[in-house]
């Protein structure tokens, strides 16, 4: 499995079938990262929310671990065109769940379109890794493709998987055939949903979880609270804190 063939053409195939959608679900939750000081993206492949996660979060240090040097090299050109200080990043050449990164090191997680590449085995062992990374306050930004519950949503979702799947193994020797729901594997490594939210017609989703000791703190960054009531797509756990102007863009549908 490599995304080193498809690195240089990444960029544009996403802005050509996706526009900004992909974009927009990276971002939901970034106001929760605040404060952050040690964050692991994992999957981090040409690291497109690189740059904006990192203007929002001076002093903390980046850890980007990608299995394909290619996607890998683009991230790092871009944070460097970028005018970031190297230091506050680290790229590592590193497949999941083989790599195992430091326990309890980090304070935050990232994973951006890249639990969905797993088979159900794999991402037993993947989840198991990054939370063993985790620290007691962790927060666990999740973004994926997803395939809502029921009606033409449901098969217009499996539809796009489908194709989506075929293209990715033919493409990169994907191994994984459809989603793996992460939830359960979520809850047992002791993380909690905090928010989430799902935009064009439930195939997007990005998702806050947190560690317990994170939840008191995280609040009103990873609800969707006020926003739940505007947009039907918006779920949050807790429903009654206050938000800054930035939490509230932040909890914005995105559809
Ligand atoms: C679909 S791309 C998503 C990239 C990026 N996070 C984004 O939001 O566009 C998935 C990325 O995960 C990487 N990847 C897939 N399986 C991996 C594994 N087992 N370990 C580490 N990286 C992996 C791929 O190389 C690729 O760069």
């Amino acid at each position: 499995m490599s995304f080193d063939r498809l690195a240089p053409h990444y960029d544009w195939l996403e802005a050509v079938l996706a526009g900004s959608r992909l974009h927009r679900a990276r971002r939901t939750w970034r106001a929760a990262l605040a404060g952050r000081k040690e964050i692991l993206f994992a999957g981090v492949g040409h690291g497109p929310s690189l740059p904006e996660f990192a203007r929002g979060l001076p002093g903390a240090r980046l850890t980007c671990v990608d299995a394909s040097a290619a996607m890998l090299a683009r991230a790092e050109r871009l944070v460097h065109t970028a005018g970031f200080d190297p230091a506050q990043f680290r790229f590592l050449h590193a497949a999941l769940p083989q790599w195992t990164p430091p326990a309890a090191r980090f304070d935050a997680v990232v994973t951006d379109f890249f639990l969905d590449c797993f088979a159900p085995e794999q991402l037993t062992a993947a989840v198991a890794r990054l939370a063993g990374a985790a620290r007691p306050e962790t927060v666990w930004l999740v973004t994926d493709f997803a395939i809502p519950p029921a009606g033409a949503a449901r098969w217009r979702a499996q539809f796009v998987h489908a194709l989506m799947y075929a293209c990715f193994r033919c493409a990169t020797g994907l191994p994984a055939r459809r989603l793996t729901e992460p939830d359960a594997l979520l809850r047992a490594a002791g993380f909690t949903l905090r928010g989430r939210q799902t935009s064009n017609w439930g195939l997007l989703r990005a998702d806050c979880w947190v560690r317990a000791a994170a939840q008191d703190s995280l609040r009103p960054a990873c609800s969707a609270g006020s926003a739940a009531s505007r947009s039907s797509n918006a779920v949050s756990v807790a429903s009654s804190f206050a938000f800054s102007r930035e939490e509230k863009w932040a909890a914005m549908p995105s559809r």
